[in-house]
């Protein structure tokens, strides 16, 4: 049986990547694909407890390595008891957030540095990457707007700065340039049916074969 496809959706806060992961999980499984969504930080029982740990608290309770190896201890979990097994089942996985995220949050945003993210990223990850990484980008003013309008519980990361979510589009889009051949970038500012279209554009460019309605 053939393996399934590894699907990341990256952004910053507030540009609509949880929407679309339903969206396109209907969108796939109407042409004939099983598609699990999944989400980072989390995803299995253990890397959720991380989750609370790594999400809840103050802004100073982690130092910004503490935070990034709370952050590959969940993924390792994650990858390790969800991920490898359902691609390896053919099934397609949908991942809200991934390696991506620990570069530009933890790398870039929080100031580790990239080579100290990519060294962890080599150790732990051994190599293992998506297959496709759809990046959402949107300018964090408006961003933050979609956030606050939404009413949810601020988690100790929406509570950063505009500053922060400044370096942290910059970041997305450096990494999006490094890794071209992984990366397709949408513009989330467009309306939710317009995203859809993009990205079903994108799925079906990227994967010779599969023609979605
Ligand atoms: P979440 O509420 O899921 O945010 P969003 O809806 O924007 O995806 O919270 C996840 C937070 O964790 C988000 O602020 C990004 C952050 N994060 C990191 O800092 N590093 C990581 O490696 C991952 C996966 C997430």
């Amino acid at each position: 049986m053939e393996t399934g496809k590894f699907i990341t959706l990256e952004g910053g806060e507030g540009a609509g990547k949880t929407t679309q992961a339903t969206r396109i999980k209907s969108v796939l499984e109407e042409a004939g694909i099983e598609v699990v969504i999944t989400r980072e930080p989390g995803g299995t029982f253990g890397a959720e407890a991380i989750r609370g740990l790594v999400l809840g608290g103050s802004h100073e309770r982690w130092s910004g390595l503490t935070e990034l190896l709370l952050m590959y201890a969940a993924r390792l979990d994650h990858v390790e008891k969800l991920i490898k097994p359902a691609l390896a089942r053919g099934v397609w996985v949908l991942c809200d957030r991934f390696s991506d995220s620990s570069m530009a949050y933890q790398g870039y945003a929080r100031g580790l540095g990239p080579e100290q993210v990519a060294a962890i990223d080599d150790v732990v990850m051994q190599g293992f990457k998506p297959d496709l990484t759809i990046l959402f980008n949107i300018d964090p003013i408006l961003a933050q707007r979609r956030v606050k309008t939404r009413g949810e519980d601020l988690s100790r990361f929406d509570t950063e700065d505009l500053e922060f979510h400044k370096v942290l589009q910059a970041a997305f889009l450096d990494i999006a340039k490094h890794n071209p051949k992984r990366f397709r970038i949408v513009d989330a500012t467009l309306s939710r049916d317009a995203i859809e279209t993009q990205i079903k554009h994108i799925l079906m460019k990227h994967f010779s074969g599969l023609h979605l309605g």
